[in-house]
């Protein structure tokens, strides 16, 4: 709390709220109890100024462009840890000690495997079914398979459980849905292999061909993965933190977390990316028509990939993303066009004065996909890769809710603005 107090006067009376100051010097006026002391809500559309929990795991400052986790710079992680180091860390709160990382390790690598049964889901799909409904129907089924994980106060062992299995099997399920789409034979996960190269051989092997693990590839996916782990208060994790404060189970609550990320506005723009820089190549590469068409208010067309809710300066991850993928197209000795004409397109809008006066800059989908096309991974799993990447904030934010003795249920409220005294109508009597 803080010495500061906020006073408003409403109605001729006025009422003073507590201010909050965060670790980092972030402030809020404390609303709790406006509505029992005045009568009034607040409102606040896509809640851009309402701080919906206070939270130990992610610090953002989008004005500066600073991204931590645990108090730790996303620069660091990137650069020294590993996915799953990172991923304990979210979730357990502190970089774990060796024991810790190789029985976490050990489980992930002994948990990868989903029950048979799961299978005859995969069969019921369609070849053309997009991998984010399937992820997200799998890992809600997951409930049924492993019902004592879905007590509403599970123990601290149970969470635990809940956490390896939801995060080993997210690849598997993952690899199955790209396997399905290309109508080839599952490849089942191996307990020789660690996290990275296990989702990799269970992609891109097959009875013909062994993939062959390298170890560019693993480093830049273990980057991409550290880059999207946590993101504090984001679409998706709202969803997860919201579903799952009414008990709902992790496997549930996570299913939901999904399908908000499966969004173009959110998560399924690093697809909406790809397919924008291929619209734009096939039209010629005309950037500046393009431009013109996102600064035109009357056309629905976006630059994918630019803007931010928080960031209003840079998106520290697309810098990273951005220099990520010259190295891993250089190493690999690919020369993608794509990301010549995404970086003119970067160079172009961030010169031009809408985008900056409405501050939009390159955000985390901007450069992804240019690394994942390069690996091999089509255009409709780059929202899935966003998802094992987030999986880890999903479940650090879903823990850090249940484990909150004071959390209430989410239920906000609203402002009816609907008809009023209105009576029943006998049918024979409308018009
Ligand atoms: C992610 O929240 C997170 O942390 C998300 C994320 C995470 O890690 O979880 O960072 C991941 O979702 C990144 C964002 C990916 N989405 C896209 O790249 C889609 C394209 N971007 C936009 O649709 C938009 O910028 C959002 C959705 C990202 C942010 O939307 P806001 O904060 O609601 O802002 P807004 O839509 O109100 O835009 C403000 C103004 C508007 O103009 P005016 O109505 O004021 O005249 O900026 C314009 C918008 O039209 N604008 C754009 C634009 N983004 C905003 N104009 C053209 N192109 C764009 N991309």
């Amino acid at each position: 709390m803080s010495d500061n107090i906020a006073k408003i006067i409403l109605d001729g009376k006025t009422y003073e709220l507590p201010v909050v100051v965060g670790t980092m010097g972030e402030k809020a006026v404390d609303i709790s109890k406006l509505r029992d002391m005045t009568g009034y809500i607040t409102l606040d559309n896509g809640f851009a100024n309402t701080g919906a929990c206070k939270s130990a795991i992610t610090f953002l400052d989008g004005e500066n462009g600073i991204l931590n986790y645990r108090g730790i710079t996303i620069e660091e992680l990137a650069e020294e840890s590993t996915f799953i180091e990172t991923a304990f860390l979210l979730i357990y709160g502190h970089l774990p000690n060796e024991q810790e990382l190789n029985r976490f390790s050990d489980g992930l690598t002994r948990f990868s495997m989903i029950h048979e049964d799961l299978k005859g889901f995969f069969n019921g799909y369609p070849s053309s079914g997009h991998p984010m409904g399937i992820l997200s129907a799998m890992i809600g089924s997951l409930a049924a398979y492993y019902p004592e994980l879905v007590k509403p106060d599970p123990s601290r062992e149970e969470v635990d459980s809940i956490v390896v299995e939801l995060i080993s099997k997210v690849r598997t399920i993952s690899a199955f849905s790209y396997k399905k789409s290309r109508g080839e034979p599952y490849v089942y996960p191996r307990h020789d292999l660690k996290y990275i190269p296990n989702f990799l051989n269970m992609m891109f092997s097959s009875p013909a061909k062994e993939y062959e693990i390298n170890e560019i590839v693993v480093d830049a996916l273990q980057t991409l993965f550290i880059l999207h782990a946590d993101h504090e208060q984001n679409c998706s994790t709202s969803t997860v933190r919201l579903v799952g404060s009414s008990k709902a189970n992790l496997f549930a609550s996570i299913s939901a977390g999904i399908n908000a990320l499966w969004g173009p506005l959110h998560g399924g723009a690093n697809q909406s990316v790809f397919t924008m820089l291929t619209q734009i190549q096939k039209e010629g590469g005309d950037i500046h028509k393009f431009i013109n068409k996102a600064k035109d208010s009357n056309d629905p067309f976006r630059l994918m990939g630019f803007g931010h809710r928080v960031y209003k300066n840079f998106d520290p991850r697309a810098k990273i993303i951005k220099r990520k993928a010259d190295a891993v197209l250089n190493d690999l000795g690919i020369h993608d066009p794509l990301l010549d004409l995404a970086k003119r397109l970067e160079e172009v809008a961030l010169k031009d004065s809408y985008f900056i006066e409405k501050k939009l800059y390159p955000n985390v989908d901007f450069y992804s996909g240019i690394i994942y096309k390069a690996i091999g991974i089509p255009e409709d799993m780059y929202p899935v890769m966003f998802a094992i990447g987030r999986l880890p904030g999903w479940v650090a934010h879903w823990k850090e809710m249940i484990e909150n003795p004071k959390n209430k249920i989410g239920r906000p409220r609203q402002i009816y603005t609907g008809e009023v005294n209105q009576h029943y109508i006998p049918i024979e009597k409308r018009s």
